[in-house]
């Protein structure tokens, strides 16, 4: 081998070294400045309710009846991860552009999406569990069967089988035997959903439904049945579901529902972008939140 051929080999090698640990460094800039930004969203957007330090005790809190989140404990609700796993970051994007229909927690939409990643990022920092364990692998959610009128009449069985009625109750209207006696982890009181109500804290979608019925709802009393119960359970109970779910929750001030009325009140910014689609228009949120907002809109424009 020629002594040249060698040094411009070596000249490669080092050239691709500086370069790598190069980008290293650019990529760990570019997260602390994402931080930063994360940061500064949150204390501009979200602190009223979840509190300055992540814990749920923002000076809105006490108001509101539904508690807004305590990150601390790294415990979510919406996740498409099993029951006890940390949320995926998409997930917790997810909830930020779409918020959570019935609660005060508006579609971020005055936020860009590279913001909303931002701060999405920025809300793993309050809870330690986020440096020591990985979210696990999304629940699978496999096509919907197409029969949906048999499986109506299935999943009608199945809910009474699995017991969804001792707390949604016989009909779905949330009035079964144990609904009054139950608590979130934090010790409040918590309804099991009205499932006869449009509409649902997880998303219009029957994927949501199935997700939601898959991996239960951390923190509060909703199981997982994602062991108990086979994707073909699974599904007949959502076309059940959205069978009964044919009526629309009392609608309030400009069409709100429930505490989203609330949620306007202390967040108008989040409340207007919400009306006008978003900033930049509808859809620039990769899509994911546009069918929450359009019905949030056909609620507020009075359909
Ligand atoms: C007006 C009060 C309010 C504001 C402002 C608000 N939230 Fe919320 N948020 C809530 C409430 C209430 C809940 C609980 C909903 C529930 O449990 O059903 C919630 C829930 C959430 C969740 C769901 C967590 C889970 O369990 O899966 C996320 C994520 C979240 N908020 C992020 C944010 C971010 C980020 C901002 C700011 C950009 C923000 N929120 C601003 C009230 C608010
Ligand atoms: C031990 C009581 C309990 C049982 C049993 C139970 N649920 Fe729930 N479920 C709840 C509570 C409480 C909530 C409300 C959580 C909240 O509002 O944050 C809920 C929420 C839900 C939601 C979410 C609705 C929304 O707004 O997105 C769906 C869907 C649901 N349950 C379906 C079922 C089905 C189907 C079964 C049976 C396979 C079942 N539940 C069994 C207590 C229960």
């Amino acid at each position: 081998m020629s002594k040249l051929f060698l040094a411009s080999l070596l000249l490669i090698f080092g050239i691709v070294l500086v370069h790598g640990s190069g980008c290293k460094q650019a990529r760990v800039a570019r997260a602390e400045t994402d931080l930063k930004l994360g940061e500064q969203i949150y204390l501009e957007n979200c602190a009223a309710c979840h509190g300055q330090k992540g814990d749920g005790k923002g000076p809105e809190a006490d108001r509101l009846k539904t508690k807004p989140r305590d990150f601390t404990t790294g415990i979510y609700k919406f996740r498409s991860t099993p029951s006890g796993s940390l949320p995926q970051d998409k997930d917790i994007f997810r909830t930020v552009s779409r918020g959570v229909r019935t609660t005060s927690m508006l579609a971020q939409l005055q936020l860009s999406e590279n913001e909303r990643w931002a701060v999405a990022k920025y809300l793993k920092t309050f809870s330690h569990r986020f440096n020591t364990e990985k979210p696990l692998k999304p629940v699978s959610i496999p096509a919907q069967p197409a029969t949906i009128r048999e499986q109506v009449t299935f999943g009608k069985t199945m809910y009474a089988e699995a017991g969804c009625n001792q707390c949604h109750g016989p009909e779905g209207k949330g009035d079964g035997t144990s609904a009054n006696e139950l608590k979130d982890d934090s010790g409040n009181p918590i309804a099991p959903t009205n499932l006869t109500l449009k509409p649902f804290k997880s998303g219009p979608d029957p994927e949501d439904l199935y997700r939601t019925i898959s991996t239960g709802l951390n923190g509060t009393p909703m199981p997982s049945y994602a062991e108990a119960l086979s994707a073909k359970d699974r599904w007949a109970l959502v076309a059940y579901i959205m069978s009964i779910a044919t009526r629309d929750r009392p609608k309030g001030m400009m069409g709100l529902v429930g505490e989203e009325v609330q949620g306007m009140r202390i967040d108008m910014r989040a409340a207007m972008a919400g009306m006008m689609g978003g900033r930049g228009m509808m859809g620039r949120g990769g899509g994911m939140m546009d069918r929450n907002m359009r019905d949030m809109m056909k609620d507020m424009m009075g359909r």
